[in-house]
């Protein structure tokens, strides 16, 4: 076929590296070669008029492992789902493979340049809120679906006054009969303001507009134009597509990507997509913010991987803004000091049901929270802050630490 290049030091190219296992009665080199084709120009027979120049280049084979140079001219410069349909398209529903996982993506220079990358970055949203060192602490709005529009309004404040830096939307509101978005936007940002002119900070508020993109760009625009600084997008359900049309608008908004449904490509490490390769495209589009895991907590998530992803998210990557990780997902306070010590104070603590099931109420949940960040940044231990810090003795005596 042509494809195979063992040795060739990619230098300008797009690079993938595969774990691939092959079907029986195909040899691992032929299973290669037809990776690289059919994610690059060919297909199962070789055709007249094929530009091999312009074919992938299978560069290294190692222990079920083929790693896959590319072409900088095959890729449409800022085309998320170009660059998708050929290195994570057809090849993963081939007969001669019987697994197959994208386990990492390296980029030129040139193709990350024309991404926007993040239009509000790591270190602006540490600006805006004036939080300088300790992590953001956020809440998701509980229980998930049924809140009304007003009863998050009366939430919302008393996180907000209790210590809370960020509330958002779950995964799964939309715009339904018991909760318009518009409704909520309105109430939830005159609590923002409420905060701002009684505390003097400036809190943020992740309205999640997952929809058709032209619904999702309608309701940005609606909370841009009530004063919003921060739209959510479930950018797995949304799609490449949606996400890039939103950052595109340059709205100068926080996106707050959340990454629901990942675990159907992530979860099986011999098919499928890996986290640190959503990672780098939520980046190379522009989100500000990315969920990434906890690490504790109930979400699944190997500590290497996730401390690896994070680093890269606030890494520096060709001038373009830094992403910050989002830990989130059966938090409570007890976990702080564990989760500041393996991925840094650089994040975003999401904290729903450790909050709202404190058994003294939000309130006594979102000062617990703020409590156990404190303390952790103070160097001291929960156990020792607790002593005077009624709140916080109560989440540890409900949950432990
Ligand atoms: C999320 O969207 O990350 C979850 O809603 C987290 O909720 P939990 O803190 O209750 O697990
Ligand atoms: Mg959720």
């Amino acid at each position: 076929m042509g494809y195979m290049h063992l040795g060739y030091e990619p230098r300008n190219d797009v690079v993938c590296e595969f774990y691939f296992e092959h079907a029986s009665g195909v040899s691992a080199k032929i299973a290669a070669e037809n990776i690289a084709a059919e994610s690059s120009i060919g297909t199962w027979v070789d055709v007249p008029g094929t530009k091999k120049q312009l074919g992938a280049k299978v560069f290294s084979i190692k222990n079920n492992i083929v790693k896959i140079a590319y072409p900088l001219d095959l890729f449409e410069p800022g085309n998320v789902p170009q660059l998708l349909s050929s290195v994570a398209g057809n090849v993963f529903g081939m007969k001669i493979l019987k697994n197959l996982r994208l386990n990492d993506i390296s980029f030129p220079k040139k193709y990350i340049r024309s991404f926007k990358g993040p239009n509000i970055g790591l270190n602006d949203l540490r600006k805006m809120t004036g939080i300088k060192k300790r992590p953001l602490i956020g809440t998701i709005y509980k229980p998930k679906l049924g809140l009304s529009p007003g009863e998050m309004e009366k939430l919302a404040y008393k996180v907000y006054s209790n210590g809370i830096d960020y509330t958002k939307d779950d995964e799964n509101l939309g715009s339904m009969r018991f909760n318009k978005f518009e409704d909520r936007v309105i109430k939830v940002l005159n609590v923002v303001d409420e905060i701002k002119s009684e505390q003097g900070r400036q809190v943020v508020y992740a309205a999640n507009i997952t929809a058709s993109t032209d619904e999702m760009l309608r309701r940005a625009e609606f909370v841009k134009d009530h004063g919003g600084k921060c739209i959510m997008i479930d950018i797995l359900t949304a799609g490449w597509s949606g996400l890039q049309t939103i950052r595109n608008q340059n709205f100068k908004m926080i996106i707050h990507a959340h990454r629901a449904s990942h675990g159907a490509f992530t979860h099986n490490p011999k098919h499928g997509i890996s986290m640190k390769v959503i990672a780098k495209l939520s980046r190379l589009v522009g989100v500000t913010g990315l969920h990434t895991g906890a690490v504790v907590g109930k979400m699944k998530g190997d500590e290497r991987e996730i401390v690896e992803i994070d680093n890269f998210l606030r890494s520096e990557w060709y001038g373009l803004k830094k992403t910050i990780p989002i830990a989130s997902g059966g938090v409570y306070p007890g976990l702080i000091p564990k989760i500041i010590k393996i991925l840094g104070n650089d994040i975003i603590i999401n904290c729903g049901g450790g909050l709202w099931g404190h058994s003294m109420g939000a309130e006594a949940g979102a000062k617990a929270m703020r409590q156990a960040v404190d303390a952790t940044m103070e160097g001291i231990s929960l156990k020792e802050y607790a002593k005077d810090h009624g709140e916080l003795k109560l989440a540890i005596k409900q949950w432990g630490c």
